[in-house]
């Protein structure tokens, strides 16, 4: 992609990300349809749906050759990730934009013939924008994201994960899990796993495991956390792929070898 191509799409992603956060902001003070997806605890909202509607519009007027991977289906049905592609969660967190009305993010990743060129992820109610383009660096708002440490200890490590997988699950053995983390000095659940990458990227976890996540909670984490020499795979270490569900390890490079060894003792 040509660098000005780039810098356009960028700019222009950024300001629909500030939109959609600010029709989101207003649209939550109303009320709206809240509905169940998979399961009863699976939440979807009007607001989610409206949201990526918005997106698809705006993309489809502005970008007509550019495909869409969009969690609420709005997208395209793509089976190959060639040429531009937006892969966007309209809401990451939507039980916490639920229940607790924060702690919720807009999740935006641009990839072209599967590498990812830019990644917006934007806390909606902190009203933080985590942003980054690849191979120039990612911010917080107006501030460059420093590269991260690269000493942390993995018993001093701070994880983020779900603590689903501290029950039984078909992915990984749960009595390994609660091991991991009596191992480590703490693990966190935000709810939302672009926030999870966003704060990977910002340096105040030093990892964020789960397994099971889809393109669009990943896409634009991955470009952000990458700049900031993060390492993102599946948890067996193996490439991401933008297309399927997959189990995701984000860290520092430095606790990669010990965070997949260690789980590999209880994978399934
Ligand atoms: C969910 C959140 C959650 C993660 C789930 C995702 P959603 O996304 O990111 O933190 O554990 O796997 O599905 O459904 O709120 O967009
Ligand atoms: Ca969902
Ligand atoms: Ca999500
Ligand atoms: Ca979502």
């Amino acid at each position: 992609m040509k660098k000005i191509q780039r810098d356009q799409l960028y700019d222009q992603a950024k300001a629909w990300v500030l939109e959609a956060g600010k029709n989101i902001r207003e649209k939550m003070t109303g009320t709206f349809e809240i509905a169940s997806k998979s399961n009863p605890n699976d939440l979807v909202t009007e607001i989610d749906k409206n949201t990526e509607e918005f997106f698809v519009q705006r993309i489809k007027e502005t970008f007509p050759n550019h495909g869409i991977i969009g969690e609420e289906g709005y997208g395209d049905k793509l089976t190959s990730l060639d040429g531009i592609v937006w892969i966007i969660d309209p809401i990451d967190g939507t039980m916490n934009f639920v229940h607790q009305k924060r702690n919720f993010a807009i999740s935006v990743g641009i990839y072209k013939d599967g590498v990812g060129e830019i990644g917006i992820i934007y806390d909606v109610m902190a009203n933080n924008l985590y942003h980054a383009k690849r191979s120039e660096g990612a911010y917080k708002n107006a501030r460059k994201l420093a590269p991260l440490k690269m000493n942390p200890i993995f018993s001093e490590a701070i994880i983020g994960m779900n603590h689903f997988w501290l029950c039984e699950n078909r992915h990984v053995d749960e009595k390994v899990m609660q091991q991991f983390v009596r191992t480590i000095r703490g693990a966190r659940t935000y709810g939302s796993a672009a926030l999870e990458f966003a704060f990977l990227a910002e340096g105040i976890i030093d990892g964020y495991i789960s397994m099971k996540l889809s393109p669009w909670d990943i896409a634009a984490g991955k470009v952000i956390a990458e700049e900031v020499g993060g390492l993102v795979t599946t948890i067996d270490g193996e490439e991401l792929t933008m297309l399927d569900k997959s189990t995701v390890l984000a860290c520092n490079r430095q606790l990669h070898h010990d965070i997949a060894s260690f789980i590999k003792k209880g994978r399934k």
